[in-house]
Protein backbone atom coordinates (compact mmCIF):
# COMPACT_ATOMS: atom_id res chain seq x y z
CA UNK A 1 0.00 0.00 0.00
CA UNK A 2 1.99 3.01 -0.83
CA UNK A 3 2.56 6.40 -0.93
CA UNK A 4 5.22 8.16 -1.66
CA UNK A 5 5.49 11.68 0.00
CA UNK A 6 7.43 14.66 -1.77
CA UNK A 7 8.17 17.48 0.40
CA UNK A 8 10.34 20.87 -0.25
CA UNK A 9 12.94 21.32 2.04
CA UNK A 10 13.61 24.88 1.67
CA UNK A 11 11.21 27.97 1.28
CA UNK A 12 9.52 26.81 -1.39
CA UNK A 13 10.14 26.53 -5.84
CA UNK A 14 12.51 23.84 -4.96
CA UNK A 15 11.22 22.38 -8.17
CA UNK A 16 8.67 19.62 -6.74
CA UNK A 17 6.34 20.51 -9.54
CA UNK A 18 9.06 19.05 -11.67
CA UNK A 19 9.89 16.05 -9.64
CA UNK A 20 6.06 15.45 -8.89
CA UNK A 21 5.77 15.34 -12.50
CA UNK A 22 8.65 12.94 -13.23
CA UNK A 23 7.85 10.15 -10.53
CA UNK A 24 3.86 10.62 -11.44
CA UNK A 25 5.04 7.94 -14.39
CA UNK A 26 4.61 5.41 -11.93
CA UNK A 27 1.83 6.42 -9.96
CA UNK A 28 -2.06 6.18 -10.55
CA UNK A 29 -2.53 9.49 -8.57
CA UNK A 30 -1.24 12.57 -6.95
CA UNK A 31 -2.57 14.27 -4.40
CA UNK A 32 -1.96 17.66 -2.89
CA UNK A 33 -2.04 18.34 1.01
CA UNK A 34 -0.47 21.81 1.47
CA UNK A 35 -1.96 25.78 0.78
CA UNK A 36 -3.86 26.72 -2.30
CA UNK A 37 -3.47 28.92 -4.86
CA UNK A 38 -0.40 30.51 -3.05
CA UNK A 39 1.90 27.47 -5.11
CA UNK A 40 2.96 28.13 -7.64
CA UNK A 41 4.13 24.57 -9.48
CA UNK A 42 6.08 24.54 -13.15
CA UNK A 43 5.89 21.60 -14.95
CA UNK A 44 7.66 21.30 -18.51
CA UNK A 45 6.47 18.55 -20.76
CA UNK A 46 5.92 17.31 -24.29
CA UNK A 47 7.31 20.81 -25.67
CA UNK A 48 5.05 22.85 -22.98
CA UNK A 49 5.31 25.13 -19.92
CA UNK A 50 2.52 25.10 -17.15
CA UNK A 51 2.00 26.92 -13.88
CA UNK A 52 0.26 24.89 -11.71
CA UNK A 53 -1.50 27.06 -8.47
CA UNK A 54 -4.42 24.30 -6.94
CA UNK A 55 -4.00 21.61 -9.55
CA UNK A 56 -2.05 18.78 -8.73
CA UNK A 57 1.10 18.20 -10.87
CA UNK A 58 -0.06 14.97 -12.02
CA UNK A 59 -2.92 16.54 -13.47
CA UNK A 60 -0.07 16.92 -16.31
CA UNK A 61 -0.08 13.11 -17.32
CA UNK A 62 -3.12 11.73 -19.01
CA UNK A 63 -4.47 9.16 -17.20
CA UNK A 64 -3.31 10.29 -13.65
CA UNK A 65 -5.88 11.28 -11.21
CA UNK A 66 -5.36 14.70 -9.54
CA UNK A 67 -6.77 15.18 -6.45
CA UNK A 68 -6.67 18.07 -3.46
CA UNK A 69 -6.90 16.98 -0.13
CA UNK A 70 -8.90 18.43 2.96
CA UNK A 71 -6.27 20.53 4.79
CA UNK A 72 -5.70 22.75 1.08
CA UNK A 73 -7.66 26.16 0.95
CA UNK A 74 -9.47 26.60 -2.38
CA UNK A 75 -10.39 29.97 -4.50
CA UNK A 76 -13.09 28.59 -6.88
CA UNK A 77 -13.19 31.30 -9.12
CA UNK A 78 -9.18 30.59 -9.12
CA UNK A 79 -9.61 27.14 -9.62
CA UNK A 80 -12.36 26.75 -12.06
CA UNK A 81 -9.86 29.67 -13.96
CA UNK A 82 -6.91 27.31 -14.04
CA UNK A 83 -8.43 24.54 -15.57
CA UNK A 84 -10.12 26.65 -18.13
CA UNK A 85 -6.65 27.16 -19.14
CA UNK A 86 -5.55 23.68 -18.97
CA UNK A 87 -8.07 23.04 -21.53
CA UNK A 88 -6.96 25.67 -23.51
CA UNK A 89 -2.93 24.08 -23.68
CA UNK A 90 -5.15 20.56 -24.46
CA UNK A 91 -5.16 19.04 -20.97
CA UNK A 92 -8.65 17.54 -19.87
CA UNK A 93 -9.18 17.29 -16.42
CA UNK A 94 -12.48 15.52 -16.10
CA UNK A 95 -13.06 13.08 -14.00
CA UNK A 96 -9.84 12.70 -13.02
CA UNK A 97 -9.65 15.63 -10.56
CA UNK A 98 -11.19 15.35 -6.96
CA UNK A 99 -11.18 17.46 -4.58
CA UNK A 100 -12.28 17.01 -1.35
CA UNK A 101 -15.49 18.31 0.52
CA UNK A 102 -13.56 19.23 3.63
CA UNK A 103 -11.77 21.80 1.96
CA UNK A 104 -12.05 25.26 3.18
CA UNK A 105 -13.18 27.99 0.23
CA UNK A 106 -11.53 31.92 0.13
CA UNK A 107 -14.54 33.88 0.26
CA UNK A 108 -13.52 37.56 -2.02
CA UNK A 109 -13.32 39.06 1.22
CA UNK A 110 -10.54 37.40 2.85
CA UNK A 111 -7.88 38.93 0.68
CA UNK A 112 -9.13 42.49 1.41
CA UNK A 113 -8.57 41.42 5.00
CA UNK A 114 -5.15 39.96 4.06
CA UNK A 115 -3.89 43.19 2.52
CA UNK A 116 -5.24 44.96 5.61
CA UNK A 117 -3.13 42.79 8.43
CA UNK A 118 -0.41 42.84 6.44
CA UNK A 119 -0.32 46.49 6.62
CA UNK A 120 -0.55 46.76 10.22
CA UNK A 121 0.87 44.01 11.51
CA UNK A 122 4.06 44.69 14.62
CA UNK A 123 6.42 42.83 13.75
CA UNK A 124 6.62 43.74 9.79
CA UNK A 125 5.08 42.42 6.41
CA UNK A 126 5.19 38.84 5.75
CA UNK A 127 5.03 39.63 2.20
CA UNK A 128 2.21 36.78 1.84
CA UNK A 129 1.15 36.15 -1.82
CA UNK A 130 -1.87 37.79 -1.47
CA UNK A 131 -4.28 35.02 -2.10
CA UNK A 132 -6.35 34.87 1.08
CA UNK A 133 -4.49 31.98 2.81
CA UNK A 134 -4.06 33.18 6.26
CA UNK A 135 -7.36 34.51 6.43
CA UNK A 136 -8.95 30.85 5.46
CA UNK A 137 -7.04 28.96 7.41
CA UNK A 138 -7.77 31.41 10.05
CA UNK A 139 -11.06 30.91 9.51
CA UNK A 140 -10.78 26.84 9.85
CA UNK A 141 -9.49 27.44 12.99
CA UNK A 142 -12.42 29.80 14.03
CA UNK A 143 -14.55 26.96 13.06
CA UNK A 144 -16.89 29.16 10.93
CA UNK A 145 -15.28 28.23 7.20
CA UNK A 146 -16.66 27.11 4.12
CA UNK A 147 -16.41 23.64 3.14
CA UNK A 148 -16.93 23.11 0.03
CA UNK A 149 -19.54 20.60 1.15
CA UNK A 150 -21.88 23.39 1.89
CA UNK A 151 -21.76 24.61 -1.04
CA UNK A 152 -23.90 21.31 -1.86
CA UNK A 153 -26.70 23.02 -0.10
CA UNK A 154 -27.59 26.73 -1.16
CA UNK A 155 -29.64 27.89 1.85
CA UNK A 156 -26.42 27.06 4.22
CA UNK A 157 -23.93 28.66 1.12
CA UNK A 158 -25.83 31.96 1.41
CA UNK A 159 -26.14 32.30 5.17
CA UNK A 160 -21.95 31.27 5.10
CA UNK A 161 -21.17 33.56 2.26
CA UNK A 162 -22.87 36.37 3.73
CA UNK A 163 -22.22 35.76 7.01
CA UNK A 164 -18.49 36.55 5.71
CA UNK A 165 -19.10 39.49 4.13
CA UNK A 166 -20.48 41.44 6.98
CA UNK A 167 -18.31 39.96 9.29
CA UNK A 168 -15.48 41.47 7.21
CA UNK A 169 -16.79 44.59 6.37
CA UNK A 170 -16.61 45.27 10.28
CA UNK A 171 -12.88 45.41 9.84
CA UNK A 172 -12.42 46.66 6.32
CA UNK A 173 -13.13 50.46 6.12
CA UNK A 174 -14.64 50.16 2.64
CA UNK A 175 -16.28 52.75 0.24
CA UNK A 176 -19.42 52.64 -1.45
CA UNK A 177 -18.23 51.41 -4.64
CA UNK A 178 -15.80 49.06 -2.99
CA UNK A 179 -18.79 47.61 -0.79
CA UNK A 180 -20.57 47.15 -4.07
CA UNK A 181 -17.51 45.00 -6.10
CA UNK A 182 -17.34 42.86 -2.92
CA UNK A 183 -21.08 42.03 -2.50
CA UNK A 184 -21.13 41.26 -6.35
CA UNK A 185 -18.07 39.12 -6.17
CA UNK A 186 -19.45 37.29 -3.24
CA UNK A 187 -22.69 36.15 -5.27
CA UNK A 188 -19.62 35.09 -8.03
CA UNK A 189 -17.98 33.19 -5.28
CA UNK A 190 -21.36 31.42 -4.73
CA UNK A 191 -21.75 30.83 -8.42
CA UNK A 192 -18.51 29.18 -8.44
CA UNK A 193 -18.50 27.44 -5.47
CA UNK A 194 -21.59 25.80 -6.38
CA UNK A 195 -19.56 25.12 -10.06
CA UNK A 196 -16.67 23.30 -8.26
CA UNK A 197 -19.21 20.80 -6.38
CA UNK A 198 -19.16 18.84 -9.43
CA UNK A 199 -15.66 17.99 -8.55
CA UNK A 200 -16.49 17.14 -5.21
CA UNK A 201 -15.33 13.22 -3.41
CA UNK A 202 -14.29 11.71 -0.55
CA UNK A 203 -10.59 11.63 -1.50
CA UNK A 204 -9.78 10.08 1.85
CA UNK A 205 -11.86 6.75 0.57
CA UNK A 206 -10.63 6.99 -2.42
CA UNK A 207 -7.02 6.78 -1.72
CA UNK A 208 -7.97 4.21 0.60
CA UNK A 209 -9.33 2.13 -1.99
CA UNK A 210 -6.27 2.86 -4.32
CA UNK A 211 -3.63 1.53 -1.35
CA UNK A 212 -5.91 -2.00 -0.93
CA UNK A 213 -5.14 -2.11 -4.75
CA UNK A 214 -1.54 -1.59 -4.26
CA UNK A 215 -1.17 1.21 -6.46
CA UNK A 216 1.20 4.07 -5.96
CA UNK A 217 -0.04 7.37 -4.95
CA UNK A 218 1.96 10.08 -4.80
CA UNK A 219 1.76 12.89 -1.93
CA UNK A 220 2.30 16.46 -3.57
CA UNK A 221 3.57 18.95 -0.51
CA UNK A 222 3.47 22.59 -1.52
CA UNK A 223 5.74 25.61 0.06
CA UNK A 224 8.49 24.24 1.87
CA UNK A 225 9.81 22.76 5.26
CA UNK A 226 10.48 26.04 6.52
CA UNK A 227 7.75 27.77 5.82
CA UNK A 228 5.69 25.46 7.71
CA UNK A 229 3.78 27.66 10.55
CA UNK A 230 5.49 25.28 13.47
CA UNK A 231 8.82 24.00 12.21
CA UNK A 232 9.53 27.27 10.10
CA UNK A 233 11.17 30.29 10.35
CA UNK A 234 7.78 31.88 12.22
CA UNK A 235 6.14 34.24 12.23
CA UNK A 236 7.54 34.79 8.62
CA UNK A 237 5.68 31.62 7.26
CA UNK A 238 2.34 30.30 5.70
CA UNK A 239 -0.31 28.59 7.16
CA UNK A 240 -0.95 25.64 5.88
CA UNK A 241 1.43 22.57 7.38
CA UNK A 242 4.07 21.59 4.72
CA UNK A 243 5.80 19.39 6.21
CA UNK A 244 5.67 15.12 5.27
CA UNK A 245 3.53 14.25 8.37
CA UNK A 246 0.89 16.87 6.94
CA UNK A 247 0.30 14.12 3.91
CA UNK A 248 -1.26 11.71 6.42
CA UNK A 249 -3.85 14.10 8.49
CA UNK A 250 -4.30 16.42 5.11
CA UNK A 251 -5.40 13.86 2.73
CA UNK A 252 -6.95 11.40 5.16
CA UNK A 253 -4.39 8.08 5.59
CA UNK A 254 -2.55 6.14 8.27
CA UNK A 255 1.22 6.87 8.36
CA UNK A 256 2.00 2.80 7.69
CA UNK A 257 1.12 3.39 3.98
CA UNK A 258 4.09 5.54 3.28
CA UNK A 259 7.19 4.04 1.85
CA UNK A 260 8.68 6.81 0.65
CA UNK A 261 9.79 10.65 1.18
CA UNK A 262 11.29 11.91 -1.59
CA UNK A 263 12.69 15.79 -0.44
CA UNK A 264 13.51 18.07 -2.95
CA UNK A 265 16.16 20.67 -2.35
CA UNK A 266 17.58 23.16 -4.51
CA UNK A 267 21.28 23.14 -4.87
CA UNK A 268 21.23 26.84 -3.55
CA UNK A 269 18.61 28.64 -1.82
CA UNK A 270 16.00 30.82 -2.72
CA UNK A 271 13.26 32.77 -0.66
CA UNK A 272 10.27 34.60 -1.90
CA UNK A 273 8.78 37.15 0.57
CA UNK A 274 10.02 38.75 3.70
CA UNK A 275 11.56 37.07 6.92
CA UNK A 276 15.35 35.81 7.67
CA UNK A 277 17.19 33.91 5.17
CA UNK A 278 20.85 33.14 6.82
CA UNK A 279 22.66 32.88 3.72
CA UNK A 280 21.64 35.34 1.11
CA UNK A 281 23.51 37.07 -1.18
CA UNK A 282 22.49 40.32 -2.00
CA UNK A 283 25.29 41.29 -4.19
CA UNK A 284 26.83 39.79 -7.15
CA UNK A 285 26.39 36.33 -6.36
CA UNK A 286 22.54 36.79 -5.42
CA UNK A 287 21.94 37.92 -8.45
CA UNK A 288 24.04 36.05 -10.89
CA UNK A 289 22.16 32.74 -9.34
CA UNK A 290 18.84 34.60 -9.89
CA UNK A 291 19.81 35.16 -13.63
CA UNK A 292 20.82 31.93 -14.15
CA UNK A 293 18.55 30.07 -12.47
CA UNK A 294 15.85 32.36 -13.71
CA UNK A 295 14.22 32.98 -10.42
CA UNK A 296 11.32 34.71 -10.54
CA UNK A 297 8.10 34.25 -8.77
CA UNK A 298 5.70 31.34 -10.35
CA UNK A 299 2.69 32.71 -8.46
CA UNK A 300 3.26 36.29 -8.26
CA UNK A 301 6.78 36.80 -10.53
CA UNK A 302 8.46 38.73 -7.56
CA UNK A 303 11.90 38.39 -7.83
CA UNK A 304 13.43 35.93 -5.56
CA UNK A 305 15.81 36.28 -2.91
CA UNK A 306 18.99 33.93 -3.69
CA UNK A 307 21.77 33.09 -1.51
CA UNK A 308 23.89 29.71 -1.53
CA UNK A 309 23.00 26.18 0.34
CA UNK A 310 21.96 26.05 3.98
CA UNK A 311 23.62 23.00 4.92
CA UNK A 312 22.51 23.27 8.36
CA UNK A 313 18.86 23.87 7.11
CA UNK A 314 19.12 21.08 4.92
CA UNK A 315 19.97 18.70 7.78
CA UNK A 316 16.87 19.59 10.08
CA UNK A 317 14.27 19.61 7.61
CA UNK A 318 15.39 16.46 6.18
CA UNK A 319 14.94 14.92 9.45
CA UNK A 320 11.74 16.91 10.06
CA UNK A 321 10.71 15.13 7.51
CA UNK A 322 12.35 11.88 7.69
CA UNK A 323 13.18 11.48 4.43
CA UNK A 324 13.89 8.50 3.11
CA UNK A 325 16.06 9.96 -0.26
CA UNK A 326 16.55 13.44 -1.37
CA UNK A 327 16.52 14.97 -5.29
CA UNK A 328 19.11 18.00 -5.62
CA UNK A 329 17.37 20.26 -8.09
CA UNK A 330 18.42 22.89 -10.29
CA UNK A 331 22.58 21.85 -10.01
CA UNK A 332 23.04 23.03 -13.91
CA UNK A 333 22.44 26.39 -12.65
CA UNK A 334 25.70 26.40 -10.34
CA UNK A 335 27.94 25.69 -13.57
CA UNK A 336 30.35 28.35 -13.88
CA UNK A 337 30.79 29.26 -10.41
CA UNK A 338 34.67 29.29 -9.85
CA UNK A 339 33.61 28.12 -6.42
CA UNK A 340 30.44 27.89 -4.38
CA UNK A 341 30.12 28.19 -0.90
CA UNK A 342 27.99 25.75 1.48
CA UNK A 343 26.79 26.45 5.11
CA UNK A 344 27.98 24.28 7.19
CA UNK A 345 27.53 26.17 10.84
CA UNK A 346 26.48 28.93 12.85
CA UNK A 347 29.05 31.74 14.21
CA UNK A 348 27.43 31.75 17.76
CA UNK A 349 26.85 27.91 17.18
CA UNK A 350 22.98 27.14 18.45
CA UNK A 351 20.53 26.90 15.56
CA UNK A 352 16.88 28.64 15.91
CA UNK A 353 14.28 28.51 13.55
CA UNK A 354 11.67 31.21 15.28
CA UNK A 355 11.91 34.87 15.60
CA UNK A 356 15.95 34.03 16.62
CA UNK A 357 16.87 33.06 12.95
CA UNK A 358 17.60 36.34 11.73
CA UNK A 359 20.66 36.78 14.01
CA UNK A 360 22.02 33.48 12.97
CA UNK A 361 25.56 34.20 11.20
CA UNK A 362 26.71 31.56 8.14
CA UNK A 363 30.50 29.40 8.50
CA UNK A 364 30.95 28.65 5.09
CA UNK A 365 33.05 25.74 3.57
CA UNK A 366 34.19 26.85 0.34
CA UNK A 367 34.15 24.01 -2.72
CA UNK A 368 36.09 24.58 -6.06
CA UNK A 369 32.87 24.67 -8.76
CA UNK A 370 32.74 23.77 -12.50
CA UNK A 371 32.66 24.85 -16.30
CA UNK A 372 31.00 22.43 -17.79
CA UNK A 373 27.44 22.88 -19.06
CA UNK A 374 25.33 20.08 -17.42
CA UNK A 375 22.20 20.94 -18.43
CA UNK A 376 19.98 18.11 -19.63
CA UNK A 377 22.48 15.82 -18.38
CA UNK A 378 21.23 12.19 -17.27
CA UNK A 379 24.21 10.31 -16.69
CA UNK A 380 25.79 10.78 -12.94
CA UNK A 381 29.16 9.30 -14.46
CA UNK A 382 29.13 11.94 -17.44
CA UNK A 383 28.89 14.95 -14.52
CA UNK A 384 31.96 16.70 -13.32
CA UNK A 385 33.77 15.70 -10.69
CA UNK A 386 33.48 19.21 -8.46
CA UNK A 387 29.84 18.66 -9.11
CA UNK A 388 29.83 14.91 -8.03
CA UNK A 389 31.41 16.37 -4.62
CA UNK A 390 29.31 19.32 -4.35
CA UNK A 391 25.97 16.38 -4.37
CA UNK A 392 28.28 14.35 -2.10
CA UNK A 393 29.07 16.85 0.44
CA UNK A 394 25.24 17.50 0.58
CA UNK A 395 24.54 14.47 1.41
CA UNK A 396 26.94 13.93 4.07
CA UNK A 397 25.50 16.81 5.83
CA UNK A 398 21.91 15.60 5.60
CA UNK A 399 22.59 12.14 6.41
CA UNK A 400 20.09 11.03 3.73
CA UNK A 401 20.96 9.69 -0.10
CA UNK A 402 20.65 11.65 -2.85
CA UNK A 403 18.94 9.39 -5.14
CA UNK A 404 18.81 11.96 -7.59
CA UNK A 405 20.05 14.84 -9.39
CA UNK A 406 17.41 17.35 -11.77
CA UNK A 407 19.86 19.22 -14.30
CA UNK A 408 16.69 20.84 -16.66
CA UNK A 409 13.10 22.10 -16.08
CA UNK A 410 11.95 19.27 -18.29
CA UNK A 411 10.19 16.52 -17.55
CA UNK A 412 13.12 13.70 -18.59
CA UNK A 413 15.84 16.43 -17.10
CA UNK A 414 16.99 13.63 -14.12
CA UNK A 415 19.99 12.35 -13.18
CA UNK A 416 19.19 8.94 -11.01
CA UNK A 417 22.29 7.48 -9.46
P1 LIG B 1 7.97 24.31 -7.03
O1 LIG B 1 7.11 25.37 -6.44
O2 LIG B 1 8.77 23.60 -5.99
O3 LIG B 1 7.21 23.35 -7.89
O4 LIG B 1 9.03 25.06 -7.95
P2 LIG B 1 8.72 26.24 -9.02
O5 LIG B 1 8.08 25.64 -10.21
O6 LIG B 1 8.03 27.37 -8.36
O7 LIG B 1 10.19 26.75 -9.32
C1 LIG B 1 11.17 25.92 -9.84
C2 LIG B 1 11.64 26.50 -11.18
O8 LIG B 1 12.80 25.82 -11.59
C3 LIG B 1 10.64 26.29 -12.29
O9 LIG B 1 10.77 27.35 -13.21
C4 LIG B 1 11.09 24.99 -12.94
O10 LIG B 1 10.72 24.87 -14.29
C5 LIG B 1 12.58 25.10 -12.81
N1 LIG B 1 13.32 23.85 -12.63
C6 LIG B 1 13.00 22.73 -11.95
N2 LIG B 1 14.02 21.86 -11.91
C7 LIG B 1 15.03 22.44 -12.60
C8 LIG B 1 16.39 22.08 -12.88
O11 LIG B 1 16.88 21.03 -12.47
N3 LIG B 1 17.13 22.97 -13.59
C9 LIG B 1 16.64 24.16 -14.03
N4 LIG B 1 17.45 24.96 -14.72
N5 LIG B 1 15.37 24.54 -13.78
C10 LIG B 1 14.59 23.71 -13.06
P1 LIG C 1 5.44 26.57 -3.79
O1 LIG C 1 4.48 25.44 -3.56
C1 LIG C 1 7.52 30.05 -2.22
C2 LIG C 1 5.52 32.30 0.95
C3 LIG C 1 5.11 33.72 0.59
C4 LIG C 1 5.26 34.39 1.94
C5 LIG C 1 4.78 33.32 2.91
C6 LIG C 1 3.31 33.46 3.33
O2 LIG C 1 5.39 27.16 -5.13
O3 LIG C 1 6.80 26.20 -3.33
P2 LIG C 1 1.03 33.03 2.01
O4 LIG C 1 0.47 33.67 0.78
O5 LIG C 1 1.18 31.58 1.94
O6 LIG C 1 0.29 33.44 3.26
O7 LIG C 1 2.51 33.68 2.18
O8 LIG C 1 4.94 32.08 2.24
N1 LIG C 1 5.02 31.24 0.05
C7 LIG C 1 5.76 30.63 -0.87
N2 LIG C 1 7.05 30.86 -1.25
N3 LIG C 1 6.82 29.04 -2.78
C8 LIG C 1 5.55 28.79 -2.39
O9 LIG C 1 4.86 27.72 -2.83
C9 LIG C 1 4.96 29.61 -1.42
N4 LIG C 1 3.75 29.65 -0.82
C10 LIG C 1 3.80 30.64 0.07
O10 LIG C 1 5.98 34.26 -0.38
O11 LIG C 1 6.62 34.62 2.21
MG1 LIG D 1 6.74 27.41 -6.68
Amino acid sequence: MPVSIVVGLQWGDEGKGKMVDHLAEKAVAVARFSGGANAGHTVEAEGRKFALHLLPSGIVRPGVKAMVGASCVLDPGAFLEEIETLEKNGITAGDRLLVSGKVNLTHPAYKLLEKQSEDSRVTGRIGTTGRGIGPTYERKCRRNAIRLEDALNPVLLRELADFHTADAQKELNLTDGQRETLLSDTDRFMEDAVRVTGYCADVSRVIGKMLEAGERVIAEGAQGSLLDPDHGSYPFVTCGQCVSGAACTGLGFGPTSVDRVQGILKAYTTRVGEGPFPTEQKGETGHRIRTAGNEFGTTTGRPRRCGWLDGVLAEYTTRLNGCTSVTVTLLDVLSGFETLKVCTGYLDGDFKTGRGMGELLPVYETLPGWSEDIRGEKNWKALPQNAKNYIEMIEKLMKVPVDSVSTGPGREDVIWR
